[in-house]
Parts: C-alpha cells; structure tokens; sequence
C-alpha cells in the first residue's frame, strides 16, 4: 500500500514536470510535423488569373529533414495539387492525402528520399480559396480594373499555397508572379514601386517569417513616399489623401525603434485597400494591409498604422508559437502601439485610446459571461477555428497585463527587459510558458514581490480581470462628462462646447447615450453634429450602433449604405448583432445582407452568416 502509493506520487511527479515543458512543434491547427520535416525556403512562380479568379504555378520547398524522416506534411485547403516533384527530377513524383477537415482543410503527404532537399508542387487555387479577395471593378476606387487582395492569418494561407501553415514554422521566400500588364503587384516583400511593361514582378523577403504573414495584392496601385523609409500605397485617386493621413509615419517609426530597437526589415510601407477589406490592419511584413476606413482626414485614426507597426516587433519578430499564445502578438503590441501614440501625440491622447479599449474590454467580458473560458489569456482553441479565439481579450486584457507590469516595476525597467525579450528573440517563435519563464527569470527575480503584487499566472490562465487591474483615466474624457452631463440635463447641442473636439471624444460621448433617449433628442444630436452623414467611419459606427438601439430610423438608410460598402468585420459584427435583437431589426439585417454580402470578404462573411444563421440562396 505504502509503495504504491510513493509510485503513484513519483508518477505525477513525472507528469507534471514533462507537461510543463513546452512542446514547440505542437500546433493543434497544423498537420506538419516539423521535427520529421520542415521547410526553410519558398520560390513561389505564380500566374494571377483574374478571369478565372484563380493563381496557379509552383510552390518549390527547400526543406530540412530528420535522418529518419520518409515524408513531409503540408497544409492545404481548397487547393488543386495538379504534379509534385522532388530535387532535380522533372518526372512526377508521387504524393498522398491526409487527413480530411473542415476547418483545417487538406493534408498533403508527400514521400521523401533519404537526401531530398527539395520538393516543388504545382498547384492552382480555386475561387473558393478564403484567403483571396477578388473585386471586380465596380468594387473599386477607380472602378477600371479589378483588384485581389490576400489575408492570411490565422489560417488561410494554406488556402493560397501548400504550406506548413503554422506560426511556429518560419521560412525566407522569392517569388516571380505575374500579373495583367495594367496591374502592380505587391508582396509582404521588397516591393516595386511603379508598373513595368511586362506584367512580372520578382519579390524577395530575406527574412525568414511564418505562412500567415504571406500576402499579395494586385490592382491599380500607386506608389508615394513618405520618408526615406516609409511610403504609402493606393489606388491613384486614393493616394494622396493616404499620404496626407500617414504623413506621420516616419515618425512611428523612428519612435518605434528608440523604445525597442531597431527596426529589422527595412522599408516600412502601408497599402490602403478598397473597403471590403476584412480588418483595420494587417501586419504583412514590409507592407502593412489597411483599410480605407482609417483615412478620417484629420488623421485621428493612424494609431492603427502605430500598431500593424509594432508587429514588426511583437509578432513578425518574436511570434506566437500558436494561436492558443496570440495575446503574445496582440497584447504586446496594443501595448507597444500606445507608447508609440504616446511619443507622438502625448500621454492624454494615448489615455483616450488606452480607455476606450478598456470599454471595449468590458464589453466582451459580458458578452463572453456563460463562456468565460474564452476570456483567458492563454486560448484553448484545439478543435476550433482560431478565428473564433480572435476577440479583444487578448488585445486589451494583454495591453492591461502590461501596464501592471509596468506600474508595478517601472516603466524604464519594462523598457529595458522588451528590448531585450525582442532581441535575444528575433526570428524566433514564443509561447506563453517559455514567456512566463523567461519574465521570471530575467525581470521578477530582480524585483522582489512584483511576482505576488502582478500574480501573472491568474491574468494568463483564469477568466475575467483580475482585481488588481490598472484604472484607466481620461483627462480629456472629464470634459466629455462635462459636455455630456449639460446635454442630459436638457441644454441643446449646438450649446455644448465641442470645438476641436478629437474623434475619441466623439467616441466616448455617443458610447454614453442611455438607451432611454427620446427620438427627438437623438435627431437633435444628429441635426447639429451630422452624425448619420460623417465620413468618419469610427464615429459613423459607434453613432450607428445607439440609432439601432433606439430604433433612430432617419439613419437607417445610412447605415445600409455604410454596410454595404465597408466589409471590415468590427464594425459589421456589432450592427448586425443589435439589429438581430429584435424582428423588424431582423429583417432589416437581412435586407442588408443579401446585398452587401458579395462585398465581404470570406473571414467577414463567415462571421455573419453564422451571426443570422445565413444559408446561401436565402
Ligand atoms: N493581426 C491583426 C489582424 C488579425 C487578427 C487578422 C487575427 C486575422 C486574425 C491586426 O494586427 C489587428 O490587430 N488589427 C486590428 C487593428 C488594431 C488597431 C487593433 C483590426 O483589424 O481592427
Ligand atoms: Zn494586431
């Protein structure tokens, strides 16, 4: 009995110890199995067909193997595999499939020699390959040619070549691609900046980076620059007004770089998309994917370009080993993207974006109340797709961990340890064990009780926000109150004092209309502020979301033009959400939808489908 019982206490003993030692090749969202064979370089020769809505040409691996290893594992989805190769042999080689999934698509299972180095596979994707967005020209600025652009994370690179499309896995690329004569392409690599006459361009990205940061778009696209290191791209009739709004740019990321070192990818560039773009930003390396939705005019939107530019750090240079350690990329860089606005802009106006992602936060807390597991730091997404994991707690909850860290230690010892975390960890991937112990080791230990005082582990693994959160304050936010408090006690609009008002306090004063207000007093607002009609896409939102709440119907029309234009899923998903609360808010939706869905791009259609349980031909 008492031997059995120490076997039993040696056996956990055991247990626990192997299981806490993270396994880096472990990637629930990938069937490569890197320790048998991995790739390390891509040369990608591709045809963009716009007709067809289809790329085709060669994906060719060089790839490194284990002595023992008799085959490597892609990741593909809705891809047509039409030959693989293998070394120098031209003959077709034989290949098998994998495992089946809907979520993760098709594993590709291609035999290896003993000294195989390289494997070539010719493919085509299909117009049902998620990660591409094909516009037809009325989808445009200009409306004369087509566009397509690409999105990739989480996992929609496999859907654009064979890959091992896990965030662990990191390969350097070169790729010759061709496209219409009238068309520029661009790569998350060097990039052209004018047209040439042949239609092929030949992109090179030296440094190694994982599948999801793989992107290319081709359109009409114009070239102007910013700084020596910083430029922007659009279509023609789109570029200056991009150049006027990120005329601070350079600046970021000068700013970037004294905070945490030196920017390692060279040129740092933006391609302002057409609006169906899915996200705000996307963190391509070189070349940061954003929507058109951020130009306000008044450039009060940029701090989004603040963050795809802090990627470069948090992301593309340490990245989340999988994406159950995404707060890793997000967190940080929330973090990182608000000392940047601070350096540029002052501590009261980061403050407003730092209170407004609090609300935010707050928000989602409630919204996740019976799954509270989806708001820990530290994801379990095994079995899911990981853009359902992809919410503002790892942005926001990560951004507060942060800022713990830094009150509670200093801001000048915070500094000191990220700049070293980013570079003892440059090109390598990161999941949140290996950051817990390395915090510890390298930061905790030389400050005794900041370990208890933070209490770390109950922030990444337990749900909610824990009582030791930062208090977020506003100081421009008081004059809101201020503002806010005489409207509500009956003094009109127009004799509030809003001059110069920035688009944050706009934001905070719409968030705060109680959903008791009187139609007459909403229509009053929308009469003196011109709230419905703003070409501020923020504000139009946040304004669109409280008229659906209190059934303010003169913006309805508003609201429909503005869905059926901008594709970027923050702003779809919280106005289908209230219209879908009510029956005439319903039919509403679908209204919309049934004609705005073609505009969407798949991560944003996906989301609303399953939002008003959509089925197609409805
Ligand atoms: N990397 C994200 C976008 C993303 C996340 C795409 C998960 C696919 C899956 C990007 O950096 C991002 O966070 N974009 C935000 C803007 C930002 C200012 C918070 C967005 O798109 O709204
Ligand atoms: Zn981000």
């Amino acid at each position: 009995m008492f031997f059995h019982k120490k076997l039993k206490f040696l056996y956990l003993l055991i247990m626990t110890t192997i299981s806490s030692i993270p396994v880096l090749a472990n990637d629930p969202h990938s069937t490569a199995k890197p320790d048998e064979a991995v790739v390390q370089k891509l040369y990608l020769d591709i045809n963009v067909d716009f007709g067809k809505k289809i790329i085709s040409g060669k994906a060719q691996w060089t790839i490194k193997k284990s002595a023992s290893a008799d085959a490597i594992h892609f990741d593909t989805k809705n891809l047509d595999i039409q030959k693989v190769t293998i070394d120098e042999i031209e003959n077709p080689w034989k290949f098998s499939w994998g495992k089946e999934d809907e979520i993760l698509g098709h594993e590709l299972i291609i035999p290896i020699k003993s000294n195989t180095s390289i494997v070539t596979i010719y493919y085509a994707t299909s117009p049902e390959s998620a990660a591409c967005q094909w516009l037809d020209q009325s989808q445009t600025a200009g409306k004369k040619l087509p566009f397509l652009f690409t999105q990739c994370q989480a996992i929609l690179g496999r859907t654009l070549f064979p890959c091992q499309d896990s965030p662990g896995i990191r390969f350097t690329y070169e790729a010759d691609v061709t496209v219409p004569v009238e068309m520029l392409a661009l790569m998350s690599a060097e990039n052209p900046t004018v047209k040439n006459n042949s239609g092929k361009y030949h992109f090179r990205m030296p440094n190694p980076i994982p599948s999801y940061l793989m992107a290319l778009s081709v359109g009409d696209i114009k070239f102007q620059s910013i700084g020596n290191r910083t430029g922007v791209y659009a279509e023609p009739s789109m570029l200056e007004k991009s150049a006027y709004e990120f005329a601070d740019m350079q600046k970021m990321l000068e700013a970037a770089e004294k905070l945490y070192g030196p920017y390692r990818w060279g040129k740092y560039d933006v391609l302002v998309l057409p609006p169906s773009f899915p996200f705000g930003g996307m963190e391509n390396p070189r070349l940061t994917f954003a929507t058109p939705t951020i130009l306000a005019g008044d450039r009060s939107l940029v701090s989004l370009v603040s963050h795809e530019l802090a990627h470069s750090w948090s992301g593309n240079l340490v990245t989340n080993a999988n994406w159950n350690d995404f707060w890793l990329n997000e967190g940080f860089t929330v973090y990182f993207e608000r000392r940047i606005t601070e350096a540029l802009y002052g501590k009261d106006f980061a403050d407003m974006e730092a209170y407004l992602g609090m609300e935010d936060l707050k928000e989602t807390l409630k919204e996740f109340e019976k799954t509270p597991d989806a708001t820990c730091l530290k994801l379990k997404l095994e079995g899911k797709d990981p853009d359902d994991g992809m919410n503002s707690i790892a942005y926001e909850k990560g951004y507060a961990l942060l800022l713990l860290i830094e009150k509670t230690i200093g801001r000048e010892a915070l500094d000191n340890f990220l700049r070293k975390y980013f570079d003892s960890h440059a090109f390598q991937t990161m999941n949140t064990e290996q950051f817990i112990a390395y915090i510890e080791s390298d930061l905790f230990s030389k400050f005794p009780g900041a370990e208890e005082k933070i209490n770390l582990k109950a922030w990444i693994y337990n749900p909610g926000l824990p009582t030791n959160c930062p208090v977020i304050v506003s100081v421009k936010f008081n004059d809101v109150d201020i503002e806010f408090q005489k409207w509500m006690d009956g003094t009109a609009p127009k004799s509030l004092r809003t001059a110069n008002w920035f688009t944050q306090q706009w934001l905070n004063f719409i968030d705060k209309i109680p959903a008791t207000t009187s139609i007459a007093r909403m229509a009053e607002l929308d009469t003196t502020f011109k709230f419905s009609a703003t070409g501020n896409a923020e504000i139009a939102d946040a304004w669109f979301l409280q008229s659906l709440t209190l059934h303010y119907s003169p913006a309805y029309i508003y609201i429909e033009k503005f869905l059926i234009e901008v594709g970027r899923r923050k702003f779809l998903m919280p106005l289908y959400k209230e219209m879908m609360k009510s029956a005439a808010g319903k039919e509403l939706a679908m209204k919309i939808y049934k004609q705005a869905r073609p505009n969407y791009h798949f991560v944003a259609r996906q989301s609303v489908d399953e939002l008003l349980h959509w089925k197609d031909g409805l």
